[in-house]
């Protein structure tokens, strides 16, 4: 008996941010992550604090902006996708820029420039029987949003997103069947600015401490800041991405839209009851985000957590209704590690979503320090299966890994191959469990540029592609092992995995 369904959706997935290069071209606007500079290979810079965003500002002309660059798919899209087709892709997870169909994010009008662009790219993948898999809004908000009020905290982002992801559905509903509207909706309490273009002490009311490190102390004034202004922002996310998913189902019958969360499965670290409450307490604090956009409604729980965590918002008249009437059709996720949380207040800690991570004993790190374990995600589809009873596509997994072109212009990276493999089995062991899952979609399926260190040189791809972190190199892309072997894979729906 076959461990896949038929029509599993193998593919791979990709960001425009990360993608596209081409930024300022045929009229296009910048967005908040082409603001962030590269400081190094291992160095994470998507905490945006005023001085590094005046810096980038000021310094435009000399610092490293490598999302700017991409890996020039705007060019190569054609190259890229029949390496795609090549590898017999079902699937591909790309995401619209916002500001390259609204520049400033205020026009009425798209460019047009812009709307056939995307037109072309999803003519491209049809020709080759590949199903555009799109993410509404991955990383993205036109940069005018964070100058002139505070990114996602501020409601007014609302109704200028919700016209461009309405125009999205009306322009492109007939070559578009699978949507996401944010991509990891909960990183924007985990990360503020990635998810949100908030940077945290814009008014001032705190000083930021010498040598800050965004997941170490905060001073409290900032951690209220962050919690505060990052649910807020949460929370007209929610308001959008409900308000469209109404609108698709109302206008666009054909299209499946779907939630996009990080999974974060959670371990005790002992036996103890207290350790497992709080494993459990953080387990359903991941899933609250599910919860909201597929159930419609926030769950009583979460809000006595608020409390519980002085998190004050401000909630709007009708709110509930937009939820309830905009539920999701599907689960999306991305996975990437598990986590081990304490009780011991003096070891642990815990902003937004972000949660002290403690080390695993039991399981290997990549070479970036995330804890490789399969078998947590094969129990995360089961409690999600039980939870929402909806299909699940996993939209992004994978393995980041420092890589150079060999003389034999290959890649032999052995080691994804088994990252893959083994996450490939755990999630036919979780359909064989009975969890309907209908995709897989890698993360970077083509190497791309890095979301947390805007670097190159962290690295997913099948397909390697000659570029370095400050832009040298031919952009050429070459095939790695993987390629191969992930082709076979695809051939044989799932089942030779060696
Ligand atoms: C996910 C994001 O969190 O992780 C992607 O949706 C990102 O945009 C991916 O690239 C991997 O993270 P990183 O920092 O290794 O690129």
């Amino acid at each position: 008996m076959p461990r896949f369904p038929k029509n599993f959706l193998w593919g791979g997935a990709t960001s425009a941010a990360q993608i596209e290069g081409g930024r300022c071209e045929d009229g296009k606007g910048l967005g908040h992550l082409d603001y962030v500079y590269y400081r190094g290979p291992k160095i994470p810079c998507n905490f945006m604090l005023k001085r590094d965003f005046e810096k980038a500002k000021a310094e435009e002309a000399t610092l490293n902006f490598p999302n700017r660059r991409g890996i020039d798919f705007y060019h190569r899209y054609k190259e890229d996708i029949a390496l795609l087709a090549e590898m017999g892709f079902k699937s591909f997870r790309m995401s619209i820029s916002w500001t390259r169909l609204f520049p400033t994010g205020l026009e009425d009008k798209p460019d047009p420039k812009g709307v056939e662009f995307y037109h072309n790219v999803f003519r491209e993948l049809h020709k080759y029987g590949i199903e555009p898999l799109v993410t509404m809004i991955h990383y993205e908000l036109p940069i005018i949003f964070v100058e002139k009020y505070d990114g996602w905290a501020s409601p007014k982002v609302i109704p200028y997103c919700v016209k461009y992801l309405k125009f999205l559905i009306d322009e492109y509903k007939d070559e578009v069947k699978y949507w996401l509207t944010f991509n990891e909706i909960n990183m924007v309490t985990a990360v503020p600015w990635l998810g949100g273009g908030i940077i945290l002490d814009r008014y001032d009311d705190f000083e930021i401490p010498k040598g800050f490190r965004p997941f170490g102390q905060l001073p409290k004034d900032m951690a209220k800041r962050w919690d505060n202004s990052a649910h807020q922002a949460l929370h007209h996310q929610f308001i959008a991405s409900a308000m469209v998913v109404k609108y698709a189902h109302d206008t666009a019958p054909n299209c499946l839209i779907g939630n996009m969360f990080n999974l974060h499965h959670l371990y005790p670290e002992t036996p103890s009851p207290a350790d497992g409450y709080r494993a459990h307490e953080e387990t359903e604090y991941n899933m609250f985000f599910c919860d909201v956009m597929a159930k419609g409604y926030y769950p009583k729980w979460i809000l006595s957590y608020y409390r519980k965590h002085n998190i004050e918002i401000k909630w709007y008249d009708g709110y509930e209704e937009i939820l309830a009437n905009g539920k999701v059709d599907f689960i999306s996720l991305s996975y990437y590690l598990s986590t081990v949380v304490t009780a011991d207040p003096t070891r642990q800690e815990r902003i937004g979503s972000f949660i002290r991570m403690l080390k695993n004993p039991y399981i290997a790190d990549s070479e970036f320090g995330w804890q490789i374990d399969p078998t947590a995600l094969r129990i995360s589809l089961n409690e999600l299966r039980d939870r929402f009873n909806l299909p699940i596509y996993i939209v992004e997994n994978g393995l980041g890994a420092f890589e150079t072109l060999g003389e034999d212009k290959t890649v032999h990276d052995d080691y994804r191959i088994s990252y893959l493999r083994s996450h490939i089995e755990a999630i036919a062991q979780a359909i064989e469990d009975g969890v309907d899952v209908i995709g897989y979609t890698p993360w970077g399926c083509i190497d791309l540029v890095s979301c947390s260190l805007v670097s190159m040189s962290k690295r997913y791809g099948f397909v390697y592609v000659d570029a370095d972190d400050e832009g040298n190199g031919t952009y050429d892309r070459y095939r790695k092992d993987s390629f191969y072997w992930y082709k076979k894979v695809i051939a044989s729906n799932g089942e030779d995995l060696d």
